[in-house]
């Protein structure tokens, strides 16, 4: 059994965030396919705490419908008008339970790589300690924009000094504050109430507290990470794309332990929450998003790009872009292949090049090889469609469906003008355009006779390449005498 959690994690989301230079609210923005904030969340929950509050006030409706949409059982909490890490924290307080002991987390909304095993860690380490306050922190080359962490004679820690307030000799301090800690929650209570906003930025400041219960003889430790990417924040879109990468190597290199081949880590993009199987092989420029799921031993890529895209086991998606799609078993896919939300391949069944597919059923064994779309369509199984068809399911208002049947075999260059239904086994002639139902078994044909105008190239293109072609071959092999029209002028097309 696992040791219970913290009572409160409380996760400070309602900062303005003016460089990203966004219209969305910078905890919205999404690396690894979750948002900054839904990865604070995460991480939060991951220590399995009594309550999750989540501060809110810059584009508070926003970022509230995303905190319930990802944790509903999150308490969103408005900070009023007092600006300030330390304010915030105060709001989420009043917002818990009025008697809450035991230890109050606080994290940062906007530092993705945070793993809970690192918040548990502090939490451990703080309940350990017996502390009041413990912080983590970092030390930094470049320790500029941070709190710095000032250490008492001792070593203890005897405060938090932000950069704007600092003097010279304390911005020379590399050891800077995380914004991450863990508090006893009564102490944090009292020592809120005794914190003022006189400093360079007239802000309630959370660092503040460290300082008053040092000063109440209480302990305040530090704990120390070594893996900088995990105190890191995200302040504008540089960070966000460096933080970005670093969380994408991580979860490739983890897959990679798992049992996954990666030709090319660095062009390979996993969002957080795909699931792969064992022995898949992934080649360059694949990116693999959302809910995607991929059973064991499939090959993708290279050039592949899936949402929400689930493929079962020995499946092939080579040069695919795919989303909201099902690929059965052993199935193949690609290369150029186009697959909109609502497709599902059957097992074995194929999709081929130059083949658009939405909302379409292409049952097990069936195959699309080539040049062809299918919208709104229904295939049974081991049925072959012929190259560069149409399923015409669009009458310019409505979107009508198409169902063909189990064996078919239907003609190149074939319209199915929705809705139609073609029987099992029928086949079609090449070129039909299929208006009425095909009967099971059915030989569908609706193009008109062939007719040849004898000569026509040399009479009305004299003088021209294709002419004198027509002539050399005439004369090798005389089948085209000069005067064998047998359709009058009027009626060639041209
Ligand atoms: C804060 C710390 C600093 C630390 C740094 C780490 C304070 C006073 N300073 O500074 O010591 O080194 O984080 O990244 O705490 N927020 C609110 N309400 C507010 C203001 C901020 O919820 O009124 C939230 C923000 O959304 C953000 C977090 O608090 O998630 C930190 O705010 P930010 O403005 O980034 O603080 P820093 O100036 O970076
Ligand atoms: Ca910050």
């Amino acid at each position: 059994m696992t040791t219970p959690g913290p009572a409160a994690v409380i996760v400070l989301a309602a900062g303005e965030g003016t460089r990203m230079k966004s219209a969305i609210p910078k905890v919205l923005h999404s690396i690894g396919g979750r948002t900054l904030l839904g990865h604070a969340v995460v991480a939060a929950r991951g220590v399995d705490p009594q309550h999750l509050a989540v501060v809110v006030r810059h584009g508070r409706d926003l970022v509230a419908a995303h905190i319930a949409a990802v944790d509903p059982d999150a308490v969103i909490v408005d900070q009023d008008r007092v600006k300030g890490t330390g304010r915030a924290t105060e709001c989420a307080l009043d917002a818990l339970p009025a008697g809450l002991e035991g230890t109050v987390l606080v994290t940062n909304a906007d530092v993705p790589l945070l793993s809970a095993e690192t918040l548990r860690g502090l939490f451990e380490a703080h309940v350990a300690s017996g502390s009041a306050v413990t912080v983590i922190t970092a030390t930094l080359p470049d320790s500029y924009g941070y709190g710095r962490i000032l250490r008492a004679e001792d070593g203890s820690v005897a405060g938090i000094v932000e950069q704007k307030d600092a003097t010279e000799a304390q911005r020379e301090i590399s050891e800077v504050n995380s914004g991450l800690y863990a508090f006893d929650a009564a102490v944090l209570r009292t020592a809120l109430s005794q914190v003022g906003t006189d400093n360079v930025q007239n802000e309630k400041y959370l660092t503040d507290v460290l300082g008053i219960v040092r000063s109440q003889g209480l302990r305040v430790s530090a704990h120390l990470v070594q893996d900088l990417w995990q105190t890191e924040g995200v302040n504008d879109r540089v960070q966000l794309s460096r933080l970005g990468a670093e969380l994408n190597r991580r979860i490739v290199e983890g897959w990679m332990r798992a049992g996954v081949t990666v030709i090319d880590p660095a062009t390979t993009w996993i969002d957080v929450d795909v699931t792969l199987g064992r022995d898949v092989t992934i080649h360059q420029q694949t990116q693999i998003h959302g809910a995607s799921s991929i059973g064991d031993d499939v090959v993708l890529g290279p050039d592949t790009t899936l949402t929400d895209v689930s493929i079962g086991r020995g499946a092939t998606v080579i040069r695919t872009h795919g989303s909201l799609a099902v690929i059965g078993e052993g199935a193949m896919v690609g290369p150029f292949s186009y697959l909109r939300p609502g497709t599902e391949l059957g097992a074995k069944g194929k999709i081929g090049t130059f083949v658009e597919t939405k909302n379409a059923q292409i049952g097990p064994g069936s195959k699309v090889p080539h040049l062809t779309y299918v919208g709104d369509a229904t295939i049974g199984e081991q049925t072959n469609i012929g190259a560069s068809s149409v399923f015409v399911n669009y009458d310019g208002v409505n979107k009508t469906h198409t169902t063909i049947g189990s064996h078919c075999r239907t003609g190149s260059d074939n319209m199915f003008v929705a809705p139609v239904t073609v029987g099992d086994g029928a086949y079609t002639g090449a070129g039909t355009v299929v208006r009425q139902d095909v009967p099971p078994g059915a030989l569908a044909i609706n193009v008109a006779p062939q007719r040849n105008l004898l000569g026509w190239v040399q009479r009305k293109r004299a003088g021209t390449t294709s002419a004198r072609a027509a002539a050399a071959a005439s004369e090798d092999s005389p089948l085209v005498p000069e005067d064998s029209a047998t359709v009058p002028e009027g009626n060639a097309s041209a």
